[in-house]
């Protein structure tokens, strides 16, 4: 064990280690809340400096962390955001939760974790332990931020110390939140995976170590891979069942009765959020290198993807019984987030379905109580639409409602009342009523 590290050790047990969190979105800023919350100083960094100054002022933009709390950390001196990423030298640790998206052709975009190093690297110092959350294939850790970081000539495992640590940040869930999840640990050498666990060991109900940064890359992407492939499977079932004449959402809780061997996944419009319909594909992309297809990952997208359409195509054939045409329809879509309770719009399934409305002649309007505004959309550069207030008149007035995402605040029983035609893609609305379809 090297000086440093035993400097280090000394420091994360008596609470007295600097953290530094780079990007404070919605992994980045819940975990600056827990590290306060145990009673550490930290500075978040961010390359936004509209984040930065809100933060600053005391104003959160997530609702994960309340205003009241930011300001009692800030006014304890206990926090504070920047832009200016020399201060990472001050910093004993430092967290990287910086975007992984893919890009155009849905291949890794590595840039924001790779500039992120870049930046560190410029300031790294020895005794700091620099920890990746974000989500990514295996050998991002050693094989593309190792080499960066070195450059300067200090040694990783003796001078510093690197680890890979995913985030399982599960948005809107109540039962779960950052320092309730088991949080799995790789490190490059024991020593790092050692000293990244004593840190989180501090502020998280269980730490689960592995043998290397590879490792924990690996798990993270099984989980989400897990969750995507089985998504796709109940979507498909939904179509085969419906043809059957058999309501899926009847055969998912009656299965769901077996106490072992099977867990419920539940079919919708296809697949959002940041994770699931992005992270399977960075393995993809590596396993290339070891020359083997992931057919699973690959057919799962296939599947999912194709879902808006289903709706789409579904409600075509509703207002076609109606001897209505899509062309100037009036379609409602309730629910933008992409799923219920919460206001990320990523991904969301519902973002298609409105493109391909529109794209197909009609008009659409939307309600989210969560999502007040739909615009600045990579993906939908033309979208710019408000949320309008849900009224009887509002549903009346519409030749289709959409029901794209379940939120609670909704009365399922008052729109059907009110609306001519539902589709329901959530299993919101239980009884049969004539003018509600499942999609
Ligand atoms: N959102 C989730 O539920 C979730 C769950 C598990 C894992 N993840 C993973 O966590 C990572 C972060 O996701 P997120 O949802 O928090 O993203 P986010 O977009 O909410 O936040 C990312 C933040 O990083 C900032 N940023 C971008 N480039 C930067 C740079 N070079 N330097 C400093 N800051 C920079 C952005 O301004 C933004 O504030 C991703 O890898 C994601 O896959 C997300």
């Amino acid at each position: 064990m090297s000086q440093e590290s035993s400097a280090l050790e000394r420091k994360i047990r008596s609470k007295q280690v600097r953290v530094g969190v780079i990007g404070l979105g919605y992994v980045g800023l819940p975990l600056v809340k827990l590290f306060l919350t145990k009673g550490f100083r930290v500075t978040g960094f961010d390359i936004d400096p509209k984040k930065v100054n809100s933060l600053n002022k005391g104003r959160s933009y997530i609702r994960h962390i309340s205003t009241l709390e930011l300001r009692g950390f800030l006014k304890k001196k206990a926090f504070r955001a920047s832009g200016d990423f020399a201060g990472l030298r001050n910093m004993d640790v430092i967290i990287i939760c910086v975007p992984t998206p893919l890009d155009v052709h849905k291949n890794p975009d590595l840039s924001y974790v790779l500039e992120t190093t870049r930046v560190i690297a410029r300031y790294l110092r020895k005794g700091q332990l620099v920890v990746l959350e974000s989500t990514t294939y295996p050998g991002t850790t050693d094989e593309e931020m190792l080499p960066i970081l070195i450059k300067g000539g200090l040694r990783p495992g003796r001078d510093f110390f690197l680890a890979f640590s995913p985030e399982r940040e599960d948005p809107g869930n109540k039962s779960f939140s950052t320092g309730t999840i088991p949080k799995v640990i790789g490190g490059l050498t024991p020593d790092c995976g050692r000293l990244a666990r004593l840190l989180y060991d501090q502020i998280i109900i269980r730490t689960v170590p592995v043998s290397s940064t590879r490792v924990a890359e690996a798990v993270k992407l099984l989980e989400n891979i897990f969750r995507s492939v089985n998504i796709a499977l109940v979507n498909e079932l939904k179509i085969i069942f419906e043809r059957m004449d058999i309501d899926i959402w009847e055969v998912i809780q009656a299965a769901s009765s077996k106490p072992f061997g099977y867990m419920p996944f539940y079919p919708g419009p296809g697949y959002g959020g940041h994770c699931i319909p992005v992270d399977p594909f960075y393995l993809t992309y590596k396993a290339k290198e070891v020359d083997y297809p992931t057919k699973f990952i690959e057919l799962a997208g296939e599947i999912n993807t194709r879902m808006p359409y289903y709706v789409v195509n579904k409600t075509i054939d509703a207002l076609n019984r109606r001897d209505k045409s899509m062309r100037n329809a009036r379609i409602l879509i309730l629910g933008l987030a992409y799923k219920k309770d919460i206001d990320d719009t990523r991904e969301s399934p519902s973002l298609k379905i409105m493109s391909v409305f529109l794209e197909k002649g009609a008009r659409v309007a939307y309600n989210d109580p969560y999502v007040p505004r739909c615009a600045g959309h990579r993906e939908y550069p033309g979208l710019d639409l408000r949320s309008v207030a849900l009224t009887a008149k509002r549903l009346k007035s519409s030749d289709a409602v959409i029901i794209a995402t379940n939120h609670s605040v909704y009365d399922y029983k008052w729109i059907v009342r009110n609306a001519p035609l539902v589709v329901d893609t959530r299993n919101a609305i239980k009884r049969k009523r004539k003018n509600v379809i499942k999609a």
